[in-house]
């Protein structure tokens, strides 16, 4: 019987399908939409591989309906809090994310939400759409500067360096704060003295709600925060409350708590003093693509007794 291999969508961009295809039978969640975990279940059985996105619910449930041929879970995306990683650990089995594809695109996202936070382009675009602009007023669309600003990076990963080199071209003065950089500043300083925070870290227990009312206090009245990292490592209630008093300028948001979001739409999405965007740091074609095909690497690698690629790290 030929190896099966299970992914969690029908199509993904570039070539990780075809190219799966010729090594295993491929088995596909017919859409492209998440799946129901018992959707995925029905499918596992006897699957050695499965590529999956980072929203998939992939836990020991699913890995048990895979079985003992399970060997690897090769995530199409770079945070992996979706997998149950002590599960994986105990049944022998690697997991891999898709580091080097998606920094410089994630960092382009998290630096358009900067600005449009900052100059308040939602506002001024929603004023211009809905016909309430006329004419040029002296103190109408007023925002905060991005050039010569203070930029406080929450994490020091791939994505946050990308953000700082394309600081360096608006004259920004970079801090950052990380658990491993010898020149990390603390987290106090760099609340008190940014004007924009951005958060590149991933959600982890440790990082969980890191961004709490006390933190948004520490801030200044200017700043703005920005996260394209994942929804839980803010108090979105807290962050709510700050933004609405007045007690920090602004926020960008690419991540929430609860995605999918649905109809029921956070009132972040609403506030308008928040830019928000539905969880696209990514996408870009040919990154997208590129995280795919990194995907599929890291399972051809597997099924031809290679060591996986870029698996996550221990
Ligand atoms: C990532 O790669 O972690 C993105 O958030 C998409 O899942």
């Amino acid at each position: 019987m030929r190896t099966r291999v299970l992914t969690t969508r029908e199509s993904f961009p570039g070539t990780a399908l075809p190219r799966l295809a010729q090594a295993a039978d491929v088995v596909s969640w017919p859409g492209t939409d998440k799946p129901a975990p018992a959707d995925l279940a029905a499918l596992a059985p006897g699957v050695t591989a499965i590529l999956a996105l980072g929203n998939d619910t992939v836990d020991a449930a699913l890995m048990d309906a895979a079985g003992p041929s399970l060997r690897v879970i090769a995530l199409a995306s770079m945070g992996y809090d979706n997998v149950d990683r002590v599960a994986a650990a105990e049944r022998g089995i690697t997991v891999t994310h898709t580091p080097g594809t998606l920094a410089e695109t994630t960092a382009d996202l998290a630096f358009a939400l900067i600005l449009a936070a900052r100059r308040r382009l939602g506002a001024a675009n929603a004023s211009l759409m809905s016909g309430g602009w006329d004419t040029f007023r002296m103190h109408e669309y007023l925002g905060l500067d991005v050039h010569g600003a203070t930029l406080g990076l929450i994490g020091y990963g791939q994505i946050a360096r990308a953000v700082a080199r394309r600081a360096r071209g608006f004259d920004m003065r970079v801090l950052h704060h990380s658990r491993t950089s010898p020149d990390s500043v603390p987290l106090a300083t760099l609340l008190a003295e940014s004007d924009i925070v951005s958060l590149h870290v991933p959600l982890t227990p440790e990082t969980h709600h890191l961004i709490g009312a006390r933190e948004l206090a520490a801030m200044k009245p200017t700043a703005t925060l920005v996260n394209t990292a994942r929804g839980g490592v803010v108090d979105e209630e807290a962050l709510l409350d700050a933004v609405r008093a007045g007690r920090i300028h602004s926020a960008g948001l690419d991540v929430f708590a609860r995605e999918p979001m649905g109809a029921d739409l956070s009132p972040l999405v609403k506030e308008p003093n928040i830019v928000t965007t539905p969880h696209i740091g990514s996408a870009t074609e040919s990154t997208r693509a590129a995280m795919a095909d990194l995907a599929a690497d890291n399972i051809l690698d597997v099924l031809a007794g290679r060591p996986a690629r870029t698996p996550i790290p221990g």
